[in-house]
């Protein structure tokens, strides 16, 4: 029978400690654990839920329903039998999990957990905690942090065969064939990165139009990146000079660009892409360049973020190499350009791109 608020239980037994603990003492320990940041679950003997909190039902990703104390738990928690299993066998063992971890089947979630016995005031279990905390993100930084090392890994070994064998082209073949024998748990494509990245940039210079560059750099993007409905503006104007560059390079540069603001934006937003004419300043009269823009409205980076990005092998992805945008720097840098960026958290970011109209050949 449900118990109404008026109806306090007056305790069996005069329980000393309980006279000596003051009513609001329980309301003090009930908000401790509802503001935790850790899940916690508390069972019964009987194994009916007597404790979930708010941290708890999140983790578990069930529903909070008021009259979920006093159910079993099997019922409550249906979707996590493993949970379940390990909770009612509690009460049978003499050294309880400590420190453990298991994975939620249906979501892939990791949990490390720890579970306590309940007792009573005559020191008799009477059921049984558990304390645990999600894990998943933890391990993805683990994730990343292993995959950024061999990454780093393969990029020594590329620069050092890149050395050993003087012809950078020939390099290539021979790097892509090794580093693939020696690090067969490497994605290709982040592998093609690195050695994009540790190869030495031949420009094959010609007259380049922006236009074409981000043309092909937008379709380029759809092969490589899930755009979804986000929808990107090129306003290129007719009369903006061609430049002296490597067509390929700079489609690659506005590529890896795009793919960027692709992923920040999750399907949804918009790229707008404009250039204008410019003098670039180079400490003296200036010299004749074009400036290309290329806004996103994705959420920005943080000012911790931002001071990173161009820094090989950093990312913020699981998934991510980190050198998207040290392979845009490089580029940038081939064609004796500038690059810089504006953004803040929550407001996009504006990459900003500036290129000398004519390089000078060496
Ligand atoms: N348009 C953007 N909006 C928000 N964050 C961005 C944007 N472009 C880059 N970043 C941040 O800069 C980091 C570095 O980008 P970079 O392209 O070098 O590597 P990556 O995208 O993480 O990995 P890869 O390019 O190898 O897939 C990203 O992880 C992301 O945090
Ligand atoms: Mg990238």
């Amino acid at each position: 029978m449900p118990m109404t608020s008026s109806s306090r239980p007056v305790p069996r037994r005069g329980r000393a400690a309980g006279a000596s603990r003051p009513a609001h003492a329980d309301a003090f320990f009930r908000q401790i654990v509802a503001g935790m940041r850790n899940g916690v679950l508390a069972i019964t003997r009987a194994g009916a839920v007597a404790l979930l909190n708010e941290e708890g039902y999140r983790i578990f990703g069930v529903e909070p329903h008021p009259d979920d104390l006093g159910k079993p738990v099997a019922e409550v928690l249906r979707a996590h039998p493993e949970v379940v299993r390990q909770l009612l066998s509690a009460f049978d063992l003499h050294m309880l999990p400590n420190r453990a971890e298991m994975r939620l089947r249906p979501s892939g979630k990791v949990l490390g957990y720890t579970f306590a016995f309940v007792r009573d005031d005559e020191n008799e279990i009477a059921g049984v905690a558990m304390f645990f905390k999600d894990l998943t993100r933890v391990e993805q930084l683990e994730e990343r942090e292993r995959l950024r090392d061999r990454l780093a890994a393969v990029g020594e070994m590329a620069a050092a065969i890149a050395h050993e064998v003087k012809n950078p082209l020939a390099g290539i073949e021979v790097m892509a064939g090794l580093l693939r024998r020696k690090f067969p748990d490497i994605p290709e494509a982040q592998a093609v990165l690195v050695l994009e990245f540790v190869r030495p940039i031949r420009l094959q210079v010609e007259h380049t139009g922006i236009a074409e560059a981000l043309h092909a750099a937008v379709q380029l993007a759809d092969t490589k990146a899930a755009r979804g409905s986000i929808v990107v503006a090129v306003n290129v104007p007719e009369e903006l000079p061609q430049i002296q560059a490597d067509h390929h390079q700079l489609a690659q540069l506005f590529t890896n660009l795009l793919i960027n603001a692709y992923e920040a934006m999750d399907g949804r937003g918009r790229v707008a892409i404009g250039a204008c004419r410019v003098q670039q300043d180079d400490g003296g009269e200036g010299r004749e360049a074009v400036r290309i823009e290329l806004q996103d409205s994705g959420p920005g980076m943080s000012p911790d973020v931002a001071e990173h990005v161009f820094d090989p092998f950093f990312t913020t992805k699981a998934q991510g190499s980190g050198l998207g945008l040290a392979i845009v720097r490089k580029i940038v840098d081939a064609h004796d350009g500038q690059i810089d960026l504006r953004t803040s958290a929550g407001s996009g970011t504006l990459i900003r791109v500036t290129l000398p109209v004519s390089v000078a050949t060496d």
